[in-house]
């Protein structure tokens, strides 16, 4: 949607973007995806969730990322690609992606393009999210996730109402193997050292590059995060 489009202003000038969200573990990428596809559709492309099923399923893919993810490593880039490509063989191409989690080395940023030049597309904007290392970390120790719904809480900012269930289809809520202190910190070595270096690469990139201060309730955020893609105010 454009900036200043409303709920009543229909048909609304469609805006097919391509979005890469970049920022540490935790920092609130998955949050703040699922939000924006919500209110104006596309799809949300996290590879964590990809190889998260793959795991579960027991697939090739899974049975090889399962031990880089248990110990906070990056999946090599040539599995990670594969896996891009055949997701995009699906997407129709009028339709917005929002990346979350992917790219995250320089060799799959240029391999994105050039997936992306296969089918007349580009990324048109990144949008980094930026937060302490405390407050990551106090975000991650409290993360549970719904093993039906996918649903995502925080012990310590969005509490379930109930202890272990799922405010929304009672499922059992769970902590993220990878959420363990130990290998969190691994995470927040590998970002600095293998992902941070894209912003560097963005900043030289055709794509619109903005920087969003993540350390804001998630209604504030989302605010910022729309202001910075142009597409209107209201949540
Ligand atoms: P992945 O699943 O991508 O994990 P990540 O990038 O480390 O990011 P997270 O999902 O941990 O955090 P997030 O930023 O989405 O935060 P969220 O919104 O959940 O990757 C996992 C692993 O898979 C990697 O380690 C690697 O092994 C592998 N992998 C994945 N992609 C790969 C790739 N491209 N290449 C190679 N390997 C790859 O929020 C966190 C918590 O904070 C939640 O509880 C949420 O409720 C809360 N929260 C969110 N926003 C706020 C706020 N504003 N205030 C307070 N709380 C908030």
């Amino acid at each position: 949607y454009e900036e200043g489009s409303s709920e009543d202003a229909w048909p609304p000038t469609v805006y097919v973007m391509v979005v890469i969200l970049l920022g540490p573990p935790g920092v609130g990428k998955g949050t703040q995806a699922v939000r924006l596809i919500d209110s104006v559709g596309g799809e949300h492309i996290s590879t964590g969730d990809l190889l998260r099923e793959a795991c579960r399923d027991g697939t090739d893919l899974g049975l090889e990322a399962q031990g880089f993810m248990d110990k906070g490593e990056l999946v090599p880039d040539l599995l990670i690609l594969d896996l891009i490509r055949d997701h995009l063989s699906t997407t129709d191409s009028e339709t917005s992606i929002v990346f979350d989690g992917f790219p995250r080395t320089i060799a799959q940023a240029e391999g994105l393009d050039g997936v992306l030049l296969d089918v007349a597309r580009g990324v048109s904007e990144v949008v980094v999210f930026e937060a302490p290392e405390d407050e990551l970390i106090k975000r991650l120790s409290g993360r549970r996730s719904c093993t039906d719904c996918g649903a995502v809480f925080n012990l310590h900012f969005d509490p379930p109402t109930s202890e272990g269930e799922c405010g929304r289809c009672a499922g059992p809520l769970v902590q993220r193997s990878d959420d363990q202190p130990d290998t969190v910190k691994n995470r927040l070595r590998v970002y600095e050292s293998q992902t941070a270096p894209l912003i560097e690469h963005y900043s030289s990139h055709p794509a619109s590059l903005k920087r969003v201060s993540a350390v804001q309730p998630v209604n504030d955020v989302q605010l910022a995060f729309r202001a910075a893609l142009g597409i209107g105010l209201t949540v």
